[in-house]
């Protein structure tokens, strides 16, 4: 695949339990972090083959297509942050319908992840029908896909059910696009209960894999308004490369580059120390070194690889829980693409 010689060309050329009582208060569009109870072994009884089958699968998966981590990992942040870890991102469109997945912003979102939660859901269902919940199954499998790439294990809570609503109009306001300033980023993660520490941890677990298409970062590298045209804050032999990678980018938009091109597929804290070079690659990354409230968390996440993961785990149980929904407020889906 064309991407995948860019990438290459690329890296050659740059050498506990949280249960808490209560349904989530629904503000707005925004379901607030109060978690309903989870447990950790919610399905011991109703399928105890369920930690297996996504072991497996997701091994399977990751070691044949080496994209999944990352696929998945944002497919899961897309989810939480939108009505919540209820794979609502999940759902297709129908006539009637636009759902969350067809929104712009989610169209980008790689297949690899929808897969691999397709295969798991397969397999759960042949063994123990109707009992395992997409939005579970896409919690662990993205715990596990991190772990299996080097990130740090944590521990999931079980028992999410799957959303009954899914609408493209649904997502605004909820992700950040590379244009949101960093004020907003601080307000938006700060609504779903994530300090900004949680919030560089998360964005830098995030992009310490995975790749980003040329037209989120094209405006820092072509006819940026400076006297070289790029965005200063990036270093320059880097905006070179990026350069030579997305030449064609507009006649063939699937043109990307790594968003770590140091270590790419490993999740590790070279994202930080990449951004104390002017390597980050969205203008949303490097502003993280360049304000005030952000820069010392990616000093110390640079230095430290294991506050990070700390951090970053910390951060993700949090992330699993948002908006979480259980009884009558959900269903266990049949199929993770369709309500039942
Ligand atoms: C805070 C603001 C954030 C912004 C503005 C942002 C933006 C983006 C953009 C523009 C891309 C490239 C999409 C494409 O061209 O295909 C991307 C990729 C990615 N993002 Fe983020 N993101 C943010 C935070 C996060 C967080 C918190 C996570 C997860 C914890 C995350 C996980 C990912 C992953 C894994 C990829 C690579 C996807 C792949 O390779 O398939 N992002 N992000």
């Amino acid at each position: 695949m064309a991407w995948r010689f860019v990438l290459f060309l690329f890296l050659s050329s740059l050498s506990a339990t949280i249960a808490q009582p209560a349904q989530p208060a629904t503000v707005g569009h925004h379901h607030r972090t109060v978690p309903p109870r989870l447990t950790l072994n919610y399905y011991a009884k109703t399928c105890p083959q369920f930690d297996q089958i996504v072991e497996d699968t997701v091994y399977n998966k990751q070691s044949t297509n080496p994209t999944t981590a990352a696929a998945t990992l944002r497919l899961f942040f897309h989810d939480c942050m939108v009505d919540g870890c209820d794979a609502s991102i999940l759902i297709s469109s129908t006539p009637t319908n636009t759902a969350e997945r067809d929104q712009d912003i989610n169209l980008s979102l790689a297949g690899d992840g929808f897969d691999v939660v397709t295969r798991i859901k397969n397999a759960v269902e042949l063994a123990c029908p109707n009992v395992v919940s997409c939005a579970d199954i896409l919690s662990v499998a993205t715990r596990n896909l991190v772990k299996q790439v080097g990130g740090p294990f944590y521990q999931v809570q079980l028992g999410r059910k799957d959303g009954l609503v899914s609408m493209a109009s649904h997502v605004e306001g909820n992700l950040a696009t590379v244009n949101t300033s960093m004020d907003q980023m601080i307000e938006m993660f700060k609504e779903k209960g994530f300090t900004i520490e949680e919030m560089v941890a998360l964005t830098g677990g995030g992009h310490t894999i995975g790749f980003s298409h040329c037209n989120q970062f094209s405006n820092r590298i072509f006819n940026y308004g400076s006297p070289s045209g790029v965005d200063p804050t990036l270093n320059p032999v880097f905006a070179n490369r990026l350069k030579q990678i997305c030449a064609n980018y507009q006649a063939n938009p699937t043109q990307a580059a790594f968003n770590d091109p140091m270590t790419p597929g490993t999740f590790d804290n070279m994202y930080f120390q990449n951004l104390r070079k002017g390597l980050g690659l969205l203008g949303t990354d490097q502003a993280l070194m360049n304000d005030p409230r952000t820069k010392p968390i990616v000093n110390t996440f640079a230095a430290n690889q294991s506050a990070f993961f700390d951090t970053f785990a910390q951060a993700m149980v949090k992330t699993s829980l948002v908006g979480v929904k259980t009884g009558k407020h959900g269903q266990v889906r049949v199929r993770c693409d369709r309500f039942n």
